[in-house]
């Protein structure tokens, strides 16, 4: 099947009709339908899945002489940011399927397996832990910890991982996978304009920004909007709503981004004081220790806030991702194979975290980037045009096909 057809079917799953956005949240209906989807056209294709216990999907094509060794992986994720776009994630995963039918259709069979694999909870929507589903198969997180981990209503990992027929007691590390395979490369969507001003279709990976996430706890006292006096207050949004202004700043002086994005009020009537304000704090840096100075400062001016207003503080880490340089090796080799195949592949940076990011560690690992012509993603307005999609799949099926060996029969 072409790009455009596998695009069109996986286009109105999870997608709010109201915003446009998606809403695919691991271990939700639309999670569900979104897999479903995935392993149906790996089985039509002949590919054998295999969940990895984790709630990554495995999709095997096998060389004739069957050992798993040295593999070559590609894919993505399937789950979306609260009304994301549609390429972030989903543009990796189609392009793996599209990118193995235009192998077959030049009648390519790999000398080393190539394997599809569609990771969970990349986005950390719902249990707030990004790339959950390959830290614990690489086992940067404790299968306990995860099991724990609760959404919004309080729902646990575990029980939603019942709720949709998997066994939450089977998840863990799988070295054997890991050892199985030999290199790892994701295809996603460029987030952030650095294609377009360079007129190229596709860019190869660099490396990711360190980043991580802080949950924020402010605590007041709940009082009455119409009576309760302004010298009297303990009103938690105040001190919240310095420490953004404070972020913003220590961002800008720091060369580093940090973005609160998810913001709970508590109890949340419109006429009281708040109680609690629970914010969440993303920030990011182009070294470790910027990113450290980053926090530090926001942390310190939020502390001076919550003291001048009478309320109290807890800052905790929800995630930490280090900084990670991708496979100097296997970059190199993609450039060669994109520059013989005629692309211009500019090498690029980026701030967003992968799964990528986390399989770097165990396995060498490169990215490629789609062009997105504004840039913006998490967004219902994130966008790549067709045909740079279309060269995205070439530039993949190129890199697989010289990574997997040239059988040719
Ligand atoms: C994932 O998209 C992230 O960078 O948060
Ligand atoms: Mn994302
Ligand atoms: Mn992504």
């Amino acid at each position: 099947m072409t790009f455009a057809e596998l695009w069109r079917e996986l286009e109105p799953l999870g997608r709010d009709e109201r915003t446009g956005g998606y809403r695919r949240y691991s271990w939700t209906p639309a999670d569900a339908e979104c897999r479903a989807w995935f392993t149906r056209h790996a089985e039509k294709r002949g590919l054998t899945v295999e969940p990895d216990h984790n709630g990554n999907l495995w999709a095997w094509w096998d060389p004739k002489s069957a050992a798993r060794r040295n593999a070559v992986a590609t894919g993505s994720h399937l789950d979306s940011v609260p009304d994301g776009g549609g390429y972030d994630g989903a543009l990796g995963v189609v392009s793996a399927l599209a990118a193995v039918d235009l192998l077959r259709s030049k009648n390519f069979y790999p000398e080393r397996a190539v394997v599809l694999a569609v990771f969970t909870e990349e986005e950390g929507a719902r249990f707030r832990i990004p790339c959950l589903g390959s830290r614990l198969m690489t086992g940067a997180v404790e299968p306990e910890t995860a099991r724990a981990l609760t959404d919004d209503d309080g729902v646990t990992l575990a029980a939603a991982m019942t709720a949709a027929g998997c066994d939450a007691g089977l998840i863990g590390p799988r070295d054997d996978l890991l050892e199985s395979i030999g290199a790892f490369v994701e295809l996603h969507v460029e987030q952030g304009r650095a294609l377009a001003p360079l007129g190229a279709a596709v860019g190869i990976g660099e490396g990711i920004w360190p980043h991580g996430r802080w949950r924020l706890d402010f605590a007041g006292r709940a009082d009455h909007a119409g009576t309760a006096r302004l010298a009297d207050r303990k009103d938690p949004m105040l001190p919240y709503a310095r420490t953004v202004l404070a972020a913003r700043h220590a961002a800008a002086c720091n060369g580093a981004l940090a973005t609160f994005g998810k913001v709970i009020a508590e109890p949340g009537g419109a006429n009281g004081v708040p109680s609690a304000v629970r914010a969440w704090l993303d920030a990011r840096a182009p070294d470790e220790a910027t990113l450290e100075t980053t926090v530090t400062a926001v942390r310190s001016a939020s502390m001076r806030f919550c003291q001048e207003h009478g309320v109290t503080l807890s800052v905790r880490p929800e995630s930490y991702t280090p900084a990670v340089r991708f496979d100097r090796g296997l970059q190199e080799r993609i450039a060669g194979v994109l520059a013989a195949a005629g692309m211009k592949a500019p090498v690029l940076p980026t701030g967003a975290g992968h799964d990528a990011g986390v399989l770097a560690a165990r396995v060498p690992t490169a990215m490629l980037f789609v062009r997105n012509p504004t840039g913006v993603s998490h967004s219902p307005a994130e966008h790549a045009d067709l045909a740079d999609c279309e060269a995205g799949v070439r530039a993949l099926a190129a890199v697989l096909e010289d990574l997997a060996g040239l059988a040719r029969r």
